[in-house]
């Protein structure tokens, strides 16, 4: 056997021990490298009479592709090979059911949050929202309460120390009405928005929690009246309770954003001794609501004469409760687990007015 050939077999039977690619690599230097084997037989080549170089140049240039081949079929057969290996052991069978339910629930106020926007957004509202951190000319001031307003005093609020009096001074929002200002400074009528949120006023007991939420829906458009805030209202609460029985008393109240003012009681029954709403055996206060005042309007640089709008503020938490059937406000912001499993929802429980905003 010739010393090419004997290199030949060599060669190949080194390439096809190889068990990896590095391995495989230092093979392909050792041959085809500056100081591989097959390099220095090319070199040879020139020191070869014609005659000579007629014989063993191709057989030396065939060792070599036949070496190069071998090598290219070896590293695709390992690279196969890892492949294979990868998908056994990575192994992810999509058709198992998960194995732990998942942990968390979503919390009653996103629900009805998520409840509310799906209502609204039907009847041609978008979700608005602003600052918690508010300055009190947004939380006041522009929803024409002045500084000595009694009103001010009604509201219990948290403010953040004093300022020098060139600013204004902050506040933690007692209310969601200051996105009222910024959507109507913001954006121009027709308005159409509903603002799902927190606010915080200083005050605790079973039925009040110092942070809280509120929904406020606000209208701008033209020729607008009570007949809409009335209608409004009711397509809303019908869909939110699921009920067709929903009935509303509004009595005149007084706020200083809206002029008239109305306060919103809903009818309910005692069955068993629990509430029902429905009908109208007697009645609890809901929300407020008004037409909002000319005044506000023109704060917002918008002509007064020209666009009209109602308003109406409701607690979250006080709709969720009556939906829902909790009586202690307080445990909604306590954070206990087992309130959770009970009262939450899953997140694939998402409301829908097909599939239903209910449970
Ligand atoms: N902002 C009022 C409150 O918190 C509610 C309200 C909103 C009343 C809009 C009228 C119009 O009590």
């Amino acid at each position: 056997m010739s010393d090419l050939e004997t290199l030949s077999r060599d060669l190949l039977e080194r390439i096809h021990a190889a068990v990896d690619l590095t391995s495989l690599e230092a093979e392909r230097v050792a041959a085809l490298g500056k100081q591989g084997a097959i390099t220095g037989l090319l070199k040879t080549l020139g020191r070869m009479t014609a005659e000579e170089r007629q014989v063993e140049g191709p057989r030396i240039h065939g060792l070599r592709e036949r070496v190069a081949e071998a090598i290219t079929a070896r590293k695709a057969a390992l690279e196969a090979a890892e492949l294979e290996r990868k998908l056994a052991t990575e192994t992810l069978d999509m058709t198992l059911p998960v194995a732990t339910g998942p942990q968390g629930t979503v919390h009653p106020v996103s629900q009805v949050m998520d409840e509310l926007a799906e209502i609204f957004a039907d009847l041609g509202f978008s979700v608005a929202t602003g600052p918690e951190i508010e300055d009190d000319w947004h939380n006041f001031t522009a929803l024409n309460i002045p500084e000595t307003h009694p009103a001010r005093a009604m509201h219990d609020t948290f403010y953040f120390g004093e300022t020098d009096g060139e600013r204004r001074r902050m506040l933690l929002r007692t209310h969601t009405s200051p996105v009222q200002i910024r959507t109507m400074m913001r954006q121009k009528p027709p308005i159409y928005i509903i603002v799902p949120g927190r606010t915080y006023r200083s005050d605790s007991d079973a039925t009040h929690t110092p942070m809280f939420h509120q929904v406020e829906g606000l209208v701008i458009d033209r020729g607008i009246h009570m007949g809409h805030l009335k209608w409004t209202l009711e397509t809303f609460l019908k869909a939110y309770f699921e009920r067709d029985d929903i009935v509303l008393r509004l009595r005149p109240s007084y706020f200083p954003f809206t002029e008239p003012s109305a306060e919103v009681d809903v009818g309910y029954s005692v069955v068993k001794g629990r509430r029902v709403l429905g009908g109208s055996d007697a009645w609890m206060e809901l929300l407020g609501s008004g037409m909002v005042h000319p005044k506000v309007i023109a704060n917002c640089g918008l002509d007064p004469d020209e666009w009209q709008g109602f308003a109406f503020g409701c607690g979250i938490d006080r709709l969720a409760m009556l939906k829902y059937g909790m009586d202690d406000l307080r445990a909604f912001f306590d954070g206990d687990v087992r309130w959770l499993k009970h009262y939450g929802f899953s997140a694939l429980d998402v409301p829908t007015l097909s599939g239903g905003v209910g449970a």
